[in-house]
């Protein structure tokens, strides 16, 4: 794969995500400001992913300030900090990344400016790289709950594309499909930024795992021939009740998962896990642009013009819908979070 995010010449480059499948297109950044208007346009997305690029705009901009003492230069690096966490509100992989950016800066208060400057790209390359390690042992602990045969339904992107390699739902996947198991995916079309018809189609097509593509409404239908024999998908922030925050829609999947009696399984790293939220009711939606609803991937208008439009980007799946959770340490009833990720 392509990788999403990546530090590359002393700049960051981000695959630009809104234009696919149509093209690949390469996004070089040499200005934090440009990372944050990537994340906000959705360029780069995925909750792990724009974690990782937070962090490298974080070192990216503290490049470029241009002070003597630490004082001045830790104010300057927090105000770059806070500028790319104004992006999004849901994701919280965003502000865990940034604190722990900031956290970095705070520890090495008495070196001198160029080696925290050094050691904030160390840091950020560091978080990338977790994350890629973080997604390959998800998908062996997950791996072992799909069988031979299975055909998998997933509901937005939360493959390599929205990490920083592997994917979290879709290295679940991947892990199976590694270990032989003749699987296929059942990917939701995920309206209205077609999330899974334009970048999880085209992510597994690209690996040759097979993937059929479906528009949203299709899923209950499928499930009640008996044709999905389970359901994983991503996340962007896990309460400490085992509630989840993902993509709009995933609810729906979840209801129906359950009516049908197939297990409905989240996949996500320790950094999606916000124990200081403690239900899903506190999780800020992020509310996006009419127009992503009035009109499909830049087409003209398919409603008329002035109708009122909701678009809440996620929506709550609550912890009682949730089989488990496929976690980097083990796969873990909702209810067992607390615990297993508690200080
Ligand atoms: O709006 P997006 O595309 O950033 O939303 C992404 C999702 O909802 C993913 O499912 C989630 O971030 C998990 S990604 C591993």
């Amino acid at each position: 794969m392509v990788p999403t995010v990546e530090w590359k010449d002393g700049a960051v480059r981000l695959l630009d995500q809104s234009r696919l499948p149509g093209s690949v297109e390469f996004l070089e950044c040499r200005d934090y400001r440009v990372i944050a208007e990537a994340i906000k346009g959705l360029k780069v997305r995925g909750a792990p992913a724009i974690g990782v690029a937070a962090a490298m705009g974080v070192a990216l901009g503290a490049q470029s300030v241009s002070v003597a003492g630490y004082d001045e230069f830790a104010k300057a690096v927090s105000a770059i900090g806070d500028h790319l966490a104004a992006t999004r509100p849901t994701a919280v992989n965003l502000f865990w990344a940034i604190e722990r950016m900031k956290r970095k800066l705070a520890e090495l208060r008495n070196r001198p400016l160029t080696e925290i400057k050094r050691a904030l790209i160390e840091e950020a390359q560091r978080i990338f790289d977790e994350d890629v390690a973080l997604c390959k042992a998800m998908g062996r602990h997950g791996a072992a709950l799909i069988e031979d045969g299975q055909t998998i339904l997933t509901h937005c992107n939360a493959g390599a594309l929205a990490t920083a390699g592997y994917g979290t739902a879709l290295g679940v996947i991947r892990a199976a499909w590694e270990q032989g198991k003749k699987i296929r995916v059942i990917a939701d079309e995920t309206r209205p930024v077609l999330q899974g018809a334009r970048l999880t189609a085209w992510e597994l097509m690209q690996d040759k795992i097979p993937v059929t593509l479906i528009t949203d409404n299709m899923a209950g239908a499928l499930m009640r021939q008996g044709r999905i024999h389970l359901c994983v998908v991503g996340a962007d922030r896990i309460a400490a009740n085992g509630d989840v925050a993902n993509k709009i829609g995933t609810y729906s999947v979840a209801v129906l998962a359950k009516a049908h009696g197939i297990p409905f399984y989240v996949a996500a790293p320790y950094s999606t896990i916000d124990l200081a939220t403690k239900s899903g009711d506190q999780i800020p939606i992020e509310q996006r642009d009419p127009q992503e609803v009035l009109s499909f991937h830049g087409s003209p208008l398919i409603a008329p013009a002035g109708v009122e439009v909701l678009n809440p980007a996620f929506d709550v799946t609550p912890a009682e819908y949730v089989t488990a959770i496929i976690t980097e340490r083990g796969v873990f009833k909702p209810g067992e979070l607390a615990v297993q990720f508690g200080a």
